[in-house]
């Protein structure tokens, strides 16, 4: 496999040669191994409303999952994420199946393959780990192909990817998972984003990054939920209830800005209050779910700046926004939620610092 000089690099490529063999081929051939890494992603306000064209800002979570791709014997794809307890391939008439097929139209590999995928990210948790996994696939069958994807390229794919997960997503989870950093997507209505707000590239209209420099506290309910029944049942309300649905987009759009503009303010308070409201308002919508509540309440009490469910809610994560230089904050927010059974982790989204340390879960 790769030496310890590429250890670093996001996607690593590694030729051998072999005489006979392998993929039912008896002559001499390339052997290549790859290795590719994606990033999950938190959404610090906007989940859901992005869905209707509305603000949201992310944050993407770094070293969150890598995919191994190693030329094997048999003509298939075969997956194993043994974190998830997930293990599949191209031949199984299930969803992964139809992911790897996918992923192999667009990238014909001649040979079979082992795609092994190590991840701290957990599954149906609202850290986009489907986003991950579609953007690492992607990125190590391209690499073996020696095809160098860029990025906007890579993050069309992964949209298309990721719809069959979710049916039609708004693309902050892929888009978060290709670029990294923090990731502003602007609302419709808007011309120009909150100023320290750059494109995020040609191609890309919309979508900003800024270096935006917080500490986050993670906490895992552990209750699993499916993302895309979520969003559809938002959509029925959105059908049943429209003018009061509006208002409620509405008034998340002005929240996410408002939140937006406090990160890139050094305001970590006004983001913290933004992100307070925006669960309140998911709250309303009906994809929270007691325990997230209870969290969020309890975050609150130990003192953060502010804390919401993240991603399509109804279960999975928790994030809380406690001040930067203070321990204290972020060690009551970690107990509070130990005790309360969820697993939890800290993260520092910093320009330069986006490290991970990890925690309980
Ligand atoms: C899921 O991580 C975020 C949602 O807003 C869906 C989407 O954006 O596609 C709920």
């Amino acid at each position: 496999m790769a030496g310890p000089d590429l250890e670093n690099m996001a996607v690593t490529r590694l030729v051998t040669e072999k005489t006979s063999g392998s993929c039912g081929q008896p002559s001499k051939q390339a052997l290549v191994h790859a290795r590719a890494d994606a990033n999950g992603k938190l959404i610090l306000l906007g989940e859901h409303s992005v869905v209707y064209g509305m603000t949201a800002l992310a944050v993407g979570l770094p070293d969150a999952l890598r995919v191994k791709a190693v030329p094997s014997d048999s003509i298939r794809l075969e997956l194993s994420v043994p974190g998830w307890d997930l293990y599949s391939s191209d031949e199984d008439n299930d969803i992964v199946g139809e992911l790897l097929r996918f992923v192999r139209d667009k990238f014909p590999v001649q040979c079979g393959y082992r795609l092994l995928v190590e991840t701290w990210l957990p599954c149906r948790a609202g850290l986009g780990s489907s986003a991950a996994l579609c953007v690492g696939l992607l990125k190590a069958l391209s690499s073996v192909l020696g095809k160098e994807l860029p990025k906007v390229e890579l993050n069309d794919l992964a949209k298309e990817a990721e719809r069959i997960f979710h049916g039609i997503p708004s693309g902050i989870d892929n888009t978060t998972s290709v670029f990294g950093g923090a990731c502003l997507f602007l609302g419709k209505g808007h011309v120009s984003p909150p100023a320290g707000f750059d494109s995020l590239g040609a191609g890309l209209s919309g979508a900003y990054t800024a270096p935006v420099d917080l500490r986050l506290v993670i906490g895992n309910t552990g209750i699993p939920r499916n993302t895309k029944k979520v969003v559809e049942d938002v959509r029925r309300m959105q059908s049943m209830k429209p003018a009061w649905f509006k208002s409620i987009l509405e008034e998340m759009d002005h929240i996410a800005l408002e939140g937006a503009r406090a990160s890139v303010a050094a305001d970590p308070a006004g983001l913290g209050k933004a992100m307070k409201k925006n669960h309140g308002l998911l709250r309303e919508i009906g994809v929270s779910h007691p325990m997230m509540d209870l969290m969020v309440d309890r975050a609150m009490r130990a003192g953060a700046l502010g804390a919401k469910l993240t991603g399509a809610g109804r279960g999975g994560c928790v994030v809380a926004l406690v001040p930067g230089g203070d321990t204290v904050v972020q060690a009551r927010v970690l107990k509070y939620w130990n005790d309360l059974g969820a697993g939890c982790r800290t993260i520092d989204t910093g320009p330069v610092n986006m490290g991970m340390e990890r925690g309980r879960s």
